[in-house]
């Protein structure tokens, strides 16, 4: 099986041919119920009846004309992003990652156009993830994600978020271009920064110069309840922020959003793609973008958050030797356990219930914004049979 393809991933067992809501349906005609959602992408569910409209629409009309051309897709959801939050420019890519490279670049160039030429340091955070372009794996530092790829890059280094004194240091260098950060990290453990965190952040990039980037690419488009993760902050709003997965909600966009000023270095010839941003993904990223921003979709979200985060709270009380804790902010919830993560993953997918991986030992919940107060109840239930089981197991063991 898969002889031809690159054996970069470890896929796992089930076979699944269709999805619809929060449910996928594996070949052999089993149902699974899906809190990985895409890892955090479709959040509105599979096959959601808008989108599928919007992509048969669009499919029939016009596909692709490259980015030589106006397409009218791009103008209308840029207005809908810069109404939604405080940027005033957009660019369109085929994923985060390459959200990432436009926003790295844009930092760089903005200083450069200022003839400030000694600015070009990229600080980033440990257990941050933004992607793995060469400029992504040496912005976020993750040694395993570096090895073996020759030297790494001038011009980034990391700091923990823990380490105040380092990070102020860090900024306040006057060879710092730009930080970047996550305000949710999503892959390094569903760490949800505080308000008092971003703030420390914003000023220190302010004091010093230095542009603010918030990777929301895992975070942002209603995954925490709100558009965008920072935006339950006053006062704490980036430079330059990346989007992706939620964007088109199983259709592959991303976007670098910034303002006119982070955005001053950037003309005609500095950036491109040839994909990002075409008719087809403009088509469901709009009608993604509109779904997500109804004030009923946002609300929904925030209360299947808060129905699996208690019922999370009851199993963490009733299962303390398997659980340790919960982190994560809205429907980006992640479970610290006390057993193996991917033994955890195992037993839950014996009960048909589909969760990620992060860092420091946990599971993700990333359902669909939309999931249904049943499915949730579905969900926790199945999570709190996984629990039991990893309970037996860890006492078959002893
Ligand atoms: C926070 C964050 N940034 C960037 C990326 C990279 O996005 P993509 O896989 O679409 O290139 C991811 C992917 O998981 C992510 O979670």
């Amino acid at each position: 099986m898969n002889d031809h393809l690159l054996p970069v991933y470890n896929r796992a067992a089930p076979h699944f041919v269709s999805g619809a809501g929060s449910w996928l349906t594996s070949d052999d005609g089993e149902r699974w119920l899906d809190c990985v959602g895409g890892i955090a992408t479709n959040a509105l569910g599979h096959c959601h009846h808008a989108l599928v409209a919007a992509l048969r629409e669009q499919a029939g009309t016009l596909w692709h004309i490259s980015n030589m051309f106006r397409i009218d897709g791009q103008t209308l959801l840029a207005d809908k992003l810069a109404d939604a939050c405080f940027a005033d420019k957009v660019f369109f890519t085929n994923s985060g990652t390459e959200a990432i490279e436009c926003a790295l670049k844009m930092a760089r160039r903005f200083h450069w156009n200022r003839g400030d030429l000694e600015r070009e340091t990229v600080i980033g955070f440990a257990g941050s993830f933004h992607g793995r372009s060469y400029a992504a794996i040496n912005a976020s530092g993750n040694a395993d994600y570096l090895k073996g790829f020759g030297s790494v890059l001038p011009g980034y280094s990391q700091v923990s978020l823990d380490d105040r004194v380092a990070a102020a240091a860090a900024i306040a260098d006057p060879r710092t271009a730009a930080v970047i950060v996550e305000p949710v990290q999503g892959e390094g453990g569903a760490r949800a920064l505080s308000g008092e965190e971003l703030g420390f952040l914003r000023r220190a990039c302010s004091e010093s110069g230095a542009l603010l980037i918030y990777d929301e690419v895992q975070s942002g488009m209603g995954r925490t309840g709100r558009l965008f993760a920072h935006q339950w902050f006053e006062g704490v709003e980036p430079d330059i922020m990346t989007i992706a997965k939620a964007l088109g909600s199983g259709f592959p966009v991303g976007a670098c959003l910034a303002s006119d000023r982070a955005a001053s270095g950037m003309m005609p010839g500095t950036h491109g793609s040839t994909f990002g941003g075409n008719p087809l993904a403009m088509a469901v990223a709009n009608a993604a973008f509109d779904e997500i921003t109804r004030p009923e979709t946002l609300a929904h979200a925030q209360h299947i958050s808060d129905r699996l985060r208690a019922g999370l709270a009851d199993l963490a009380q009733a299962f303390p030797d398997i659980i340790a804790e919960l982190r994560g902010k809205g429907l980006l919830i992640g479970v610290r356990l006390i057993p193996s993560n991917r033994d955890f993953m195992a037993l839950a997918r014996e009960r048909r219930l589909l969760v990620a991986a992060g860092g420091e030992n946990i599971v993700r919940l990333l359902p669909a914004l939309t999931m249904t107060e049943d499915d949730a109840g579905e969900a926790l239930a199945r999570f709190g049979a996984a629990c039991a089981a990893a309970r037996a197991r860890m006492a078959e063991a002893a």
